[in-house]
């Protein structure tokens, strides 16, 4: 007598949605295990929405704004939203908890490359390296002009660190070998910081008034947006160098460009900007100051680790696991 063979019913594959791009680490992950789909580095807001329906899992970046509204669109099976980035700013974390869903970063695998970027920041700023650099291939080198380009020494600055968790430690350490002193500012103390590098914790105004290179460190939340504003660059020295590599949401960029512009602070640092990609033209025009495009994680290291983290948390999200870097 004929056996029916065994009748399986194959289990679909869970739709994933790359809002904008993902590094082939992760991309390959996500594609072994899941159906994908892509939004591009371009898609525009009310695409992204339609690309979201029926998603199981969502991977974010600074730049996509994870919202009720976006959580609602995708409908109840959206399990995780995976973001690419430690900061987790763009995602509405009441909103994934109130929906069941599960939301994750990328901690530790950028440390090294943001802080060492806001190294780069700090010395470009303090010795107009990109000014210099610039002004050279556009042909306005006359040779040396012992005048021209004078810059700020660091050995035996005073650094003032804001916000001293994984990167901010990073750029202490980066920076000790130049520091006369280390200021930080940090919701509590840093006993071991303190221990191995000699660090003192300040009062914010304090670090202000005293510190020779600014650098912020904190994550954006309302108790940070517009840490630095007219009365804080008024309180800076009218050499200090501001390097800001964490977000932009934390200086007021009007009252910088007025700062650098009157002379107020020394120079200035940036990787992040209020409403990213645009950059306030005042800042544009400001003088001494560096600007970059958001590149603090932007080594072929910690942008591999990023994607391969990202594909982690999302699958283990989806098989009903713990993701590693859940941060709601
Ligand atoms: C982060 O990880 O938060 C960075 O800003 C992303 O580049």
């Amino acid at each position: 007598m004929a056996v029916d063979a065994p009748h399986r019913t194959a289990t679909p594959r869970p739709t994933v949605l790359i809002a904008r791009s993902l590094p082939c680490a992760g991309h390959e992950l996500l594609a072994a295990a899941c159906e994908i789909v892509t939004g591009g580095l371009d898609v525009p807001p009310e695409h992204l929405r339609e690309l979201a329906r029926g998603a199981a899992g969502i991977v974010a970046d600074p730049t996509v704004p994870v919202d009720e509204s976006l959580l609602e669109v995708a409908g109840p099976q959206l399990k995780v939203v995976a973001n690419f980035a430690v900061g987790y700013d763009n995602i509405d974390l009441q909103a994934c908890r109130r929906r069941g869903v599960i939301a994750t970063n990328t901690p530790d695998v950028l440390t090294n490359a943001t802080a060492e970027l806001a190294l780069g920041l700090t010395l470009s700023a303090a010795r107009h390296i990109a000014t210099a650099d610039a002004d050279l291939r556009a042909g306005r080198w006359a040779g040396v002009d012992p005048g021209a380009y004078l810059g700020i020494e660091l050995s035996g600055a005073t650094f003032g660190i804001v916000g001293l968790g994984r990167i901010g430690r990073r750029y202490a350490e980066l920076v000790a070998g130049l520091a006369g002193e280390i200021l930080y500012v940090s919701r509590g103390p840093k006993r071991e910081v303190e221990r191995q590098l000699g660090a003192v914790r300040a009062e914010f105004d304090e670090l202000l008034e005293r510190a020779d290179v600014v650098s912020l460190h904190a994550p954006l939340n309302p108790g940070t947006s517009g840490l630095i504003g007219r009365g804080q660059l008024r309180s800076m020295k009218p050499t200090a160098i501001l390097v800001n590599t964490a977000r932009g949401q934390l200086v007021d960029s009007s009252a910088l460009a007025d700062a650098l512009t009157r002379g107020g602070i020394g120079a200035a640092g940036l990787d992040v900007y209020e409403r990213e990609p645009d950059v306030p033209a005042e800042l544009l025009a400001a003088p001494r100051c560096v600007l970059l495009p958001h590149i603090g994680s932007a080594t072929r290291r910690a942008r591999n680790a990023m994607a391969t983290l990202v594909a982690e948390n999302l699958l283990a999200a989806l098989r009903g696991d713990e993701p590693p870097n859940r941060v709601a």
